[in-house]
């Protein structure tokens, strides 16, 4: 892997990024679960299928597709992230799948095996490229042809109420960041879904279809669980760790993020709206 590829994101999701995902590991696979189902309805496997799950994190994904494509079916599951990978890798036993294997690799350059591939697959592990049509041909050509490319992503920030709330608290207590430009890394930078078709063009994909699909995302369990969720994922911790918040204003946006999510409240929990695109595209 060069130095230079993919060094802030390499950097981030090894790092404390990456870490605090682990932490989060139970959380996020029950908030996003419902992510997850979107996408695989769009991927629609079948047993005995040879898949590829990008960006899988802790497994969760990767473990349900093989539980789908049965045991003559396999999932690669590939990620940048050495503290995640070793979360995913410590599920195996207790998810009592065989047909799984974890590696480590940069998506844009790994080296897969050409035309090996039924599908890829990805639940929110693929807007983090430098030069994103370099990523996708690369996964491309590991499609055999007619292969699938399923994934969802976020639209941008401000159709996601789960981002868009805590930033304007954030923003009442601390100066906001500049937002990343459009070519950069990040989790909304395929929000446009003209330039999201562009780049699947680009790197020679067929047949692409973006549907617009509103996910309810659970947040937290309650007001306590929610607040600490969104202070710690997220442009708004971003916003919190650059400016390097002391404790004192941290409990003050705390206490006033409490305060906004309780219009929110519902039977299972704190539940703030989310907008994805769900993405197929074909090898073709
Ligand atoms: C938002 S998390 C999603 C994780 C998982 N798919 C899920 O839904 O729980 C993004 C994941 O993509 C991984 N990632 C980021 N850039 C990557 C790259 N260039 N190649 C492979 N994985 C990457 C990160 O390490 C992280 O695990």
């Amino acid at each position: 892997m060069s130095d230079t590829l993919n060094a802030g994101m390499r950097e981030f999701w090894n790092g404390e990024g990456g870490h605090r995902w682990v932490r989060f590991q139970h959380q996020l696979d029950q908030s996003l679960v419902g992510f997850g189902q979107a996408a695989m309805e769009a991927a629609t496997f079948s047993t005995g299928e040879q898949v590829m799950d990008i960006g899988c994190g802790c497994g969760d994904t990767s473990f349900e597709i093989a539980r789908q494509v049965g045991p003559n079916g396999h999932v690669k599951a590939v990620d940048i992230s050495e503290p995640i990978l070793a979360q995913a890798i410590t599920r195996v036993g207790a998810e009592e799948v065989q047909n799984v294997s974890f590696e480590h690799g940069d998506a844009q350059t790994h080296r897969f095996e050409a035309t090996a591939f039924d599908a890829v697959f990805s639940r929110f592990g693929i807007m983090f490229f430098d030069d994103p049509v370099a990523a996708f041909s690369n996964m491309r050509k590991a499609l055999k042809h007619d292969g699938r490319m399923a994934f969802i992503c976020w639209q941008p920030v401000k159709a996601n109420t789960w981002v868009s709330l805590p930033l304007t608290v954030v923003g009442n207590h601390l100066p906001l960041p500049l937002p990343p430009g459009p070519e950069e890394p990040g989790p909304f930078s395929f929000g446009d879904a003209d330039k999201l078709e562009r780049v699947l063009v680009e790197a020679g994909f067929s047949d692409v279809l973006i549907k617009s699909c509103d996910t309810p995302f659970t947040v937290g369990a309650d007001d306590n669980e929610a607040a600490a969720f969104l202070m710690q994922m997220g442009p708004a911790n971003g916003a919190i760790s650059e400016a390097d918040a002391d404790e004192t204003t941290k409990s003050l946006i705390s206490a006033e993020l409490r305060e906004a999510l309780m219009p929110y409240r519902t039977e299972q929990g704190i539940v703030l709206d989310a907008a994805t695109w769900v993405v197929t595209a074909y090898n073709r």
